[in-house]
């Protein structure tokens, strides 16, 4: 028996990244994966993902930032399935726009609106799927939520928000049965970290993925997948007691107080 077997898992971002990885794996442990993004072509390349190792998959249009949007795919699951057990808010975005004084605000709104707002009007108008039978939300945060980056206040804004909107719908559904935890990852080898820095063929890139593995003490970038192991834990029932917690999944960039002999000591610097 897997350990999502029976469970109907409602995955937002999934075309992609840490969504794709994820919808394969709750596939993999017996779920049947709603796969939702923008991205209906790439998202159709998730759901021939999930078919080709024999799992379960739908997938529909879905813009987070969209409450009409939303509504709508709220809709369409309550018709066809009458409620969820799952719900991995994870579609995003993120890019550096410069320090505060000088920062968009169009960036700061559509960063707000999609990460922080999207995990709101999501899980608004998807709890009431759970409210009979009790599930699992799992939000994807960052380990930018728990601190900062130079030139990313609207990320770091957004991430924070869905940290302690996390915790809020733990107390808010913990009587019925719903639990909400957070996932804070690192540095993860994804098609976002290619448009905020530049993909692995890149000058940019690389420099920007060498200078991770050295801050890291694990002294690599972290997988799609390696995420998607802790979303089920998450989703499953080994985590029944959990919940209102945010798991962070750097590598241990979070375990320093500061860099300290890494920045003297050449043997740190190399890491692959
Ligand atoms: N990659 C990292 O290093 C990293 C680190 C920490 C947190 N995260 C978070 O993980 C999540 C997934 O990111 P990823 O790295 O897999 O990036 P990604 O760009 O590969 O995936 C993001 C997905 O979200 C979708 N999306 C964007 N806007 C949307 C919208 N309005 N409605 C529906 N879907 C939308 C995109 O089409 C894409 O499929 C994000 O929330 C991101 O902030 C990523």
């Amino acid at each position: 028996m897997s350990r999502l077997d029976q469970r109907i898992a409602v995955v937002t971002g999934a075309a992609t990244g840490i969504g794709r990885a994820t919808a394969l794996e709750f596939a993999r442990e017996g779920a049947l994966v709603i796969g939702a993004d923008v991205d209906t072509d790439a998202l159709a390349e998730t759901r021939q993902a999930i078919v080709d190792i024999g799992g379960r998959a739908e997938t529909l249009f879905l813009d987070v930032a969209d409450e009409d949007s939303v509504t709508t795919f709220a809709a369409q699951l309550r018709e066809t399935h009458g409620h969820i057990d799952v719900l991995f808010n994870n579609a995003g975005v993120d890019q550096e726009g410069g320090p505060l004084h000088e920062y968009p605000t169009e960036l700061f709104d559509r960063i707000l609106s999609v990460d922080l707002r999207g995990t709101f009007l999501v899980s608004k108008h998807l709890i009431p799927l759970m409210l009979d039978a009790g599930g699992s939300i799992i939000n994807v945060s960052s380990m930018s939520g728990l601190a900062a980056d130079l030139d990313r206040s609207g990320y770091n804004a957004a991430k924070g928000g869905v940290t302690n909107l996390t915790k809020a719908m733990s107390i808010d559904y913990g009587r019925h049965g719903i639990r909400a935890n957070a996932i804070c990852p690192g540095t993860i080898e994804t098609p976002l970290v290619d448009s905020l820095a530049g993909s692995e063929d890149e000058a940019s890139g690389q420099q920007f993925r060498d200078a991770q593995k050295w801050v890291t003490p694990l002294g690599r970038l972290g997988t799609p997948r390696e995420m998607a192991r802790v979303a089920v834990f998450l989703a499953s029932d080994d985590s029944a007691f959990v919940t209102g917690e945010s798991i962070l999944a750097d590598g241990g960039v979070m375990a320093y107080t500061w860099p300290g002999k890494m920045l003297f000591e050449s043997g740190w610097k190399p890491a692959s």
